[in-house]
């Protein structure tokens, strides 16, 4: 086939059941649900019991897309997180099990919140190649269990869930072709948000950490300058390789960091406001999950319509950035 191109055919997502809004939180750290609201858009998050982890949430959602796509077989799965069920071995093949979808390649892509956008570039890689002809890209996460439930400079802000899209060998002229791709890193950032235990460089065993250690540490502000960087920049040469004007953009779809950061990109790309989709309201940052639990809400609420030019852009740990162009497909609502 020629200009074989990966088409969206499907989406999916979940959510854990428990909820914490900003006034329970307030009640064990010195903040206040104003204070949150006003300087990150979230009113409340979903998190994880202690008998849930990343791999059943993206069953869960993996499984929705699966039938929104109406499929019952993939030739591999893709999984971003930055939260795997376990330091080794991956979870993909682990979702793949339980999937049902026997024993296809399947493996983990880790760049934290830009992870799905680096998930769907060798997803449509595998395509491409001839390699898959069918692949299920999930983005999940287990995040809380790697915020100190003190912290107010995290905790306020991540959450828990999964999103996934199901993928095909199309051509660029389908609906749903994934058009464009810019990915990017810049190592030198890599202490802005940080895990420090529980890796080679300070280990389980050897080093003692400190019990801190093993949650994320964040200087916000500097990431978020870098944020709204790097996603503004990332877009524009995202459209200017897809050939659109960003006029053109019916909706741009951000990773859900923070709804200042969204609002400053969609700003400065002069992107019209109510053309940038924001869900984070209800969800909280979802790291790798948040693009396709955005994508699955905007397309239930039925802000994505079949023939939209959307652009996808994300800013994450490492650091880590990107954006994505696509056409939205002709999909039915659940
Ligand atoms: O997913 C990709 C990675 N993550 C991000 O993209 C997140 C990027 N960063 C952010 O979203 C923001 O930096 C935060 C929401 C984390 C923080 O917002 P900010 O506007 O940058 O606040 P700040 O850290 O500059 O703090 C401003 C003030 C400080 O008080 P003073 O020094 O002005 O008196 C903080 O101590 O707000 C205080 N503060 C809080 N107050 C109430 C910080 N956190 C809180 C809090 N509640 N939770």
């Amino acid at each position: 086939m020629a200009n074989r191109t990966a088409v969206l055919i499907g989406l999916g997502s979940a959510v854990p059941d428990q909820i914490e809004t900003n006034d329970m939180l307030a009640e064990r750290m010195d903040t206040s649900d104003a204070w949150i609201h006003s300087r990150t858009g979230i009113k409340a998050r979903r998190k994880v019991g202690k008998d849930t982890a990343t791999s059943d949430l993206a069953v869960e959602a993996g499984a929705r897309a699966l039938k929104s796509a109406g499929v019952a077989t993939v030739d591999a799965v893709v999984l971003a997180t930055a939260t795997p069920d376990y330091q080794c071995p991956a979870t993909a093949p682990t979702v793949a099990n339980r999937l049902g979808l026997g024993t296809v390649p399947a493996y983990d892509v880790g760049a934290v919140c830009s992870g799905f956008l680096y998930a769907l570039l060798t997803a449509a890689g595998l395509i491409a190649l001839g390699t898959a002809g069918r692949v299920l890209v999930i983005g999940a996460e287990a995040f809380t269990t790697i915020i100190d439930p003190m912290d107010r400079g995290t905790a306020p802000i991540f959450g828990d869930g999964a999103g996934a899209v199901v993928l095909e060998a199309g051509s660029p002229a389908d609906q749903g072709a994934l058009l464009g791709f810019d990915l990017g890193s810049d190592g030198d950032l890599a202490e802005l948000i940080i895990v420090r235990a529980g890796g080679s460089r300070q280990r389980a065993a050897g080093t003692e950490p400190e019990p801190g250690d093993y949650f994320m540490d964040m200087q916000g502000k500097t990431v978020f300058a870098n944020a709204v960087l790097r996603m503004e920049e990332s877009s524009r040469k995202v459209l200017a390789s897809t050939g659109w004007a960003v006029g053109e953009v019916d909706c741009l779809v951000g990773h859900q960091a923070n709804a200042r950061i969204l609002r400053a990109v969609a700003e400065h790309l002069e992107i019209p406001a109510e053309r940038a989709f924001i869900n984070i309201e209800q969800l909280g940052n979802t790291a790798a999950a948040s693009i396709p639990l955005a994508l699955t809400d905007a397309h239930e609420a039925g802000v994505l319509q079949a023939g939209d030019r959307v652009l996808l852009t994300a800013f994450g740990a490492g650091a880590t950035w990107g954006a994505v162009t696509l056409v939205w497909p002709a999909l039915a609502r659940s």
